[in-house]
């Protein structure tokens, strides 16, 4: 999987952050990467300044929006019925996520970011006011916290993007199956940390209890087979390093590579992968072999030999992540 930010998004973030004191920035990013490593819940915003908001657009959107822009692909490709007109993307930050469900959606019309942090929805709303998409320009900034005793308007879909680590743990059940009562499809992404996915195992059995249909990535609705403690369920979408993202970084890689996990579930029954390719493939002559985790919810080892024609020639190009075989 590889990702870049559209152009229009790129452009607005190299106006929006270029011409800031790079020293302040780079002091933010310091702070916030240290402190998203430490990965436990937030009794305050972590975004505590325009300079840190902007930090966290110049350093972290363009991979948020990676992960999000990949999970949506899968989303997209097994619920091809899936249309969905609204959505609501809850802590949205920046808006990564309505960024790249417009651009996985074309149906989408009614966005709204809902966000505890005003000037994180001031450059938000900045970025979205130029963008080629006709929904991500006319999308609602809404401020807010989490309040699950009051019901969020329904949407067709919803989505937490790197937000439930910041939760207290005892909200984040609640949180959840308030998410998954607003909306048909309900979309959960984690930094691809071994807590990020013990968080969403969780929600994985919650999304469950409550008759949601997996959409991705799970191949099976049976119990994890990845055994706990020992691995997790994670993928890697890699992007290029350009504009701002390339100044704040000054010095480093051209490219990185964003680790994250996730979970899809429907209201609707849909169809799932055959299985999912769990690591980056081992390409020989002559010979794939995949890790993979399969419709009846075991860990297996597939090769695939040049003997196989066809069925080959797809090996060679499926990645991580990917399901297996490739959907039409
Ligand atoms: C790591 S950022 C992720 C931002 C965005 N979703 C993305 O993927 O780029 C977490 C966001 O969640 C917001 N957030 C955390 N807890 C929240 C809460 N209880 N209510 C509303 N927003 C919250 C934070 O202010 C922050 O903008």
């Amino acid at each position: 999987m590889a990702t870049t930010l559209p152009a229009d998004l790129q452009s607005a973030l190299d106006t929006a952050i270029g011409g800031l004191p790079q020293q302040a920035l780079a002091r933010s990013v310091d702070r916030l990467s240290t402190r998203y490593r430490e990965g436990r819940a937030a009794s305050t915003p972590i975004l505590g300044s325009d300079v840190d908001v902007a930090a966290y657009a110049g350093y972290r959107m363009p991979a948020t929006y990676a992960a999000v822009r990949a999970v949506l692909g899968e989303v997209a490709v097994f619920a091809p019925e899936f249309s969905p007109a609204s959505m609501i993307d809850v802590g949205g930050g920046t808006g990564a996520a309505v960024w790249a469900a417009a651009d996985t959606w074309s149906s989408l019309t009614e966005l709204t970011v809902v966000e505890q942090v005003e000037q994180a929805l001031t450059l938000g709303r900045k970025l979205a006011a130029g963008a080629d998409s006709a929904a991500v320009r006319s999308a609602t900034w809404r401020r807010g916290v989490i309040d699950t005793r009051t019901p969020l308007p329904a949407a067709d879909l919803v989505t937490l993007s790197y937000v439930l680590g910041e939760l207290p743990e005892a909200a984040r059940e609640r949180t959840v199956r308030w998410l998954a009562e607003t909306a048909a499809m309900v979309v959960l992404i984690e930094p691809g940390t071994p807590a990020g996915y013990e968080r969403i195992a969780a929600a994985r059995d919650w999304l469950l209890g409550m008759g949601r249909s997996l959409v991705a990535p799970c191949p099976h609705e049976r119990t994890c087979p990845i055994p706990r403690g020992e691995d997790w369920c994670h993928f890697s979408t890699r992007l290029p390093r350009l504009g701002a993202h390339r100044l704040i970084k000054e010095g480093t890689l051209n490219f990185e590579d964003e680790k994250f996990t996730y979970i899809a579930a429907s209201a609707a029954p849909v169809s799932r992968a055959a299985s999912r390719v769990l690591r980056h493939p081992l390409k020989r002559k002559g010979l794939v072999s995949l890790q993979v985790c399969t419709d009846e919810g075991v860990l297996a080892e597939t090769k695939v030999t040049k003997r196989q024609g066809e069925l080959y020639r797809s090996a060679r190009d499926v990645s991580w992540g990917d399901a297996w075989p490739p959907a039409d």
